[in-house]
Order: structure tokens, then sequence, then C-alpha cells
């Protein structure tokens, strides 16, 4: 059997996780989800990793859940779903992730995407959350951070009527923030996560966890966790480093340290 995920890299700090289902418009079954919540076990854990990619074909990011495995779960199937662990290490993942969405990002496939830290979407992008067409609701996030990235209106419209919305919509309502041509979607994420890849890496820690507070805090205690986080750059090589370079006029040299 082909494998439902390939690995490629890391390469200039980058590695690229290609969801390979093209019989099921990469469909997120349960063992391609466990294969991809192990894939950034390994990345989290190789210091050569400092930014993931995660990409689908052409024609599919991820058209949804396995709606032929989703079909044979009843209730206490679904209660004890392996998928909920496998979707808590994605949103665990303490290293930048970017989406390079070409064609549709359908229900969980939409809610991978939104897993994502960045997303780059190709001119052909469809995102919706068609769950409601099935008698059913979106089930990993769908209704809560699409509301946070595209506004109550919006997100109400998309998962009460499952019709989804096209990139450039996406982009102006703020779920993307590029698009491009499809054949360049994945070089452009790539592209950005070799960018990201080159900081310094507590500081690219500590700046993902700050922002992603933002949708979990109050303004008053997101300032307080960004000063906080602010305050521990102080102890590293890396802030003394980045000062340095700057005034010597050279770039920096960041170690992780
Ligand atoms: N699960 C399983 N198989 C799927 C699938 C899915 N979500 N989406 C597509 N496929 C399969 C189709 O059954 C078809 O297989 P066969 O060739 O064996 O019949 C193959 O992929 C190609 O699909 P289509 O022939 O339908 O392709 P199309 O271009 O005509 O239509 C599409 C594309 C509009 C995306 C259509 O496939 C579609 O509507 N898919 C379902 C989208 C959806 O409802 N997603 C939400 C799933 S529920 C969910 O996601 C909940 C959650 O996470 C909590």
């Amino acid at each position: 059997m082909p494998n439902n995920l390939l690995v490629d890299g890391p390469a200039d700090g980058v590695r690229v996780f290609t969801l390979n289902r093209p019989d099921a418009l990469n469909a997120l079954n349960t063992e391609l989800l466990g294969n991809l919540s192990r894939a950034l076990d390994d990345a989290e854990a190789d210091p050569d990793t400092r930014a993931v990619v995660i990409t689908g074909s052409q024609k599919a990011f991820a058209a949804g859940a396995d709606i032929n495995e989703m079909a044979a779960r009843d209730l206490v199937g679904i209660l004890e779903d392996p998928r909920v662990a496998h979707w808590q290490r994605i949103d665990r993942f303490s290293k930048p992730i970017i989406a390079a969405v070409n064609g549709f990002a359908l229900g969980g496939g939409c809610e991978l995407a939104m897993h994502a830290d960045i997303l780059i979407a190709g001119e052909n992008a469809r995102f919706g959350q068609p769950e409601i067409n099935l008698g059913i609701m979106p089930g990993a996030g769908g209704t809560q951070r699409l509301v946070r990235k595209v506004g109550e209106s919006l997100a109400m419209h998309m998962a009460l009527t499952g019709e989804p919305i096209s990139a450039t919509r996406a982009l102006q309502a703020g779920l993307v923030s590029e698009i491009c041509q499809p054949e360049l979607t994945l070089e452009r994420a790539v592209q950005i996560g070799q960018s990201i890849a080159r900081k310094a890496p507590i500081a690219v820690r500590l700046t993902k966890e700050s922002v992603r507070k933002a949708n979990d805090m109050n303004l008053a205690e997101g300032l307080r966790f960004e000063r906080h986080a602010f305050t521990v750059l102080a102890g590293t090589e890396d802030r003394q480093e980045g000062l340095d370079a700057f005034r010597e006029k050279r770039k920096p040299r960041f170690t992780g340290r």
C-alpha cells in the first residue's frame, strides 16, 4: 500500500509533509492523521527542523474526514475516537506550520489548514465546512477557529450553508496570508519556512506561542504573556548575537542557545 504521508527533508531547516491519498482526494482517515501526528513528533524532536510545510495535491489539500470511515462509527466510537489526540498533537506543535493549499480544503481539510500558523493558497483553492450537507457539523475546530480567523458572519455562512469560499475571498477574510499560482504554492510555502528557519529558534518558538495566546486570553493577560516571553529572550545567546550582528553590520549566526 502506498504511504499516505510523504515526508521530505529537512532541507534548509524545512520538512515537507505531503498528504497522499489521491484516490480519496486526501481524505483524512485515522491512519493518515496518525501518520501526520507521529511525523510531527519526529519533527519536534529534530533540531534541524525549524519549520514544517503541510501540503496536498493540485486538486485537493484534503476533502475532509474520510466519510466511509466516519459512517462506520457510532456514538461510542466517536466518543473514544483516537483522532482527537492526533488533532491535539498538531495543535501543540511548537514550531511554525505552514499550509500550502491547492484545490479542495473541505471539512477536516479546512480544519487542518487552520491548524497552520501561516496559510498560503493557490488561486484554485476552495475552503469550506460542508459537514452540514451530511447532517453533521464540524468537529475538529471548524466552528471555533473559523470564527476567530474570518469573523462570525462569514463563519456562520460557511458552516450553515456548506458553501465553500474561493482563495480570493479567503485572502480578503484573513484566512490565508497570500495567494499564488497553484504550481508555485508549495515553493512559496517552503521559501517562507526557510526564511523562518534562519531566525533565532527560541525567538520563533516564543513568538508563535505569544501570537496564539491572542486567541485564548484577554488583552491584559496576553500582553503580560508577551512581556514575560520578551523578558525570557533576554537570557538567550541568540538575542546578544542578533543585536551584535546588527551593530557590526553582518548577518547573525543563530545557534538556538
Ligand atoms: N471521504 C472519503 N472519500 C472521499 C471524500 C471524503 N471526504 N471526498 C472525496 N472522496 C472520494 C470520492 O468518494 C471519490 O471516490 P471514488 O472515485 O471511489 O468514487 C473520489 O474521492 C473523488 O471524489 P469525487 O468523484 O466526488 O470528486 P469530484 O471532483 O466530483 O468532487 C468534492 C470533489 C466536491 C470534494 C467531493 O468529493 C466532495 O464533496 N467530497 C466530500 C467533502 C466533504 O463533505 N467533506 C467533509 C467530510 S466530514 C468532516 O470532515 C468532519 C470532520 O472532520 C470532523
